[in-house]
């Protein structure tokens, strides 16, 4: 047996080639100058694949005590393990994964992107390219829920939207709204790693009805700064003026990867992206939105919808409820409800799970009704779905809902 792939023999014994020496010279040195963002590990060596041993790996920095520390989580075929390593001790616990279990490692740092990959042959060479990073992963206290997300201060696009002051305090008209990006970024952080976007090397994001983009912004910031993924994020609104005032935004402040676009919900051609966002957009933009978050073949969809009007005009009372509708208040509420479970529904027949859950007290706002959906996993079959929804428009006489005549049209 390889003595490297004996648990009992320590890897550090045995010396590692010369270009995995110097990736490994390379993170110690990242670690030490503060530089290191992240580690990615991967390529299973052949026969490696069994149960203990990881398929994959990602290393952060996280703080422990005071004591800033390697975290790895390794990625086994049933389950996660984390393994958290001093600084001084982080190359060998790499060298070890490397030389047992994984063929490749990704180390980015704020000074270059180092790659150890295998030829053909199993040996392994290192190449080094320019950083895509500008910013060291600062150790997270391990274990703290995330406090994040947005630290006002350090978020000149708040400046520029007016939500903070010059001397980088929220202002007092605008904590509703800064509270409810703060939350809506908390509620997408586990949605993230959920839907497995957490280790992806980029990712492109949709968000669609951006009017003022105060989220479009957010997401910027926490996928690029606070995942630290390079993320390209696309804003598109109907209204000409906004798009051209956030495009002068994106340019006052020299950001990269963030556009926005003048179009509509419908015409957009989104293309593909990881995350299709909708929050408030009116009426059946959010269908659009949730439309061609499918086209897009999004791994995660979210809606906050804004008013709703569709379904109220052709709602009709089955005669044993009549007693629950007496008042109109309440058909103006149920068609609401109906509306996005319908939608919840055509998610699931599309093969996503979904949740429609409230993101917000309703005291910022009464229009606090999240719908999420991630692709896969779905315990019930789309058929059983789309039947469901069926038989819901049918019960209450609905002959029209925008996602359910967009999905209808492109099945036939
Ligand atoms: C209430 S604002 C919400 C803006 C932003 N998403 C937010 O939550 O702060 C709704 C935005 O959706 C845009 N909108 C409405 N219908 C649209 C459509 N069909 N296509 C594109 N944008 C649309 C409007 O121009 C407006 O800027």
């Amino acid at each position: 047996m390889n003595p490297a792939s004996d648990p009992s023999s320590p890897a550090a014994r045995v010396d590692p080639p010369e270009a995995t020496a110097r990736l490994l010279t390379e993170l110690a040195r990242a670690l030490e100058a503060q530089t290191f963002v992240k580690l990615t590990l991967s390529k299973p060596r052949k026969g490696a694949a069994d149960e203990d041993r990881p398929l994959r790996a990602v290393g952060r920095l996280v703080e422990i005590r005071g004591e800033p520390m390697l975290s790895l989580v390794l990625s086994h075929k049933t389950r996660d393990i984390t393994r958290n390593h001093p600084l001084a001790e982080a190359p060998d616990a790499v060298w070890e994964l490397l030389s047992d279990s994984l063929g490749e490692a990704y180390l980015f740092t704020t000074a270059a992107n180092l790659e150890l990959r295998t030829n053909k042959r199993g040996t392994p060479r290192f190449h080094q390219k320019a950083a895509t990073f500008e910013q060291g992963g600062a150790p997270q206290a391990h274990n703290r829920p995330r406090n994040y997300i947005l630290e006002a201060s350090k978020a000149p696009y708040l400046q520029e939207l007016g939500i903070v002051d010059g001397k980088g305090r929220v202002r007092d008209s605008k904590q509703g709204k800064f509270r409810q990006l703060q939350n809506f970024i908390r509620v997408l952080d586990p949605l993230v790693t959920k839907a497995g976007l957490r280790d992806r090397e980029r990712l492109r994001v949709v968000d669609i009805g951006c009017g003022k983009a105060y989220l479009t912004f957010a997401l910027h910031d926490y996928c690029n700064q606070v995942l630290g993924i390079p993320t390209e994020v696309v804003g598109i609104d109907q209204n000409a003026d906004l798009v051209t005032f956030n495009n002068g935004v994106v340019a006052r402040l020299g950001l990269q990867g963030l556009t926005f676009t003048h179009s509509t919900a419908e015409e957009h051609p989104t293309g593909a992206a990881d995350i299709v966002v909708a929050l408030h957009a009116c009426d059946t933009a959010t269908d659009d939105a949730l439309f061609a978050g499918l086209a897009a073949d999004a791994a995660l969809i979210i809606a906050v919808p804004c008013c709703q009007k569709e379904l109220r005009p052709q709602f009709q009372v089955p005669a044993d409820e009549l007693p629950l509708f007496r008042h109109d208040t309440f058909k103006d509420r149920y068609t609401q409800m109906l509306t996005d479970s319908l939608r919840s529904l055509l998610l699931e027949s599309q093969g996503y799970t979904s949740r429609v859950v409230e993101f917000i007290s309703d005291s910022h706002t009464h229009r606090n009704v999240m719908i999420q959906a991630i692709k896969g996993d779905t315990r019930v079959p789309r058929d059983k779905r789309r039947a469901e929804a069926d038989a819901l428009m049918a019960r209450y006489g609905i002959d029209q809902h925008r996602l359910n005549g967009l999905l209808a049209a492109q099945e036939t």
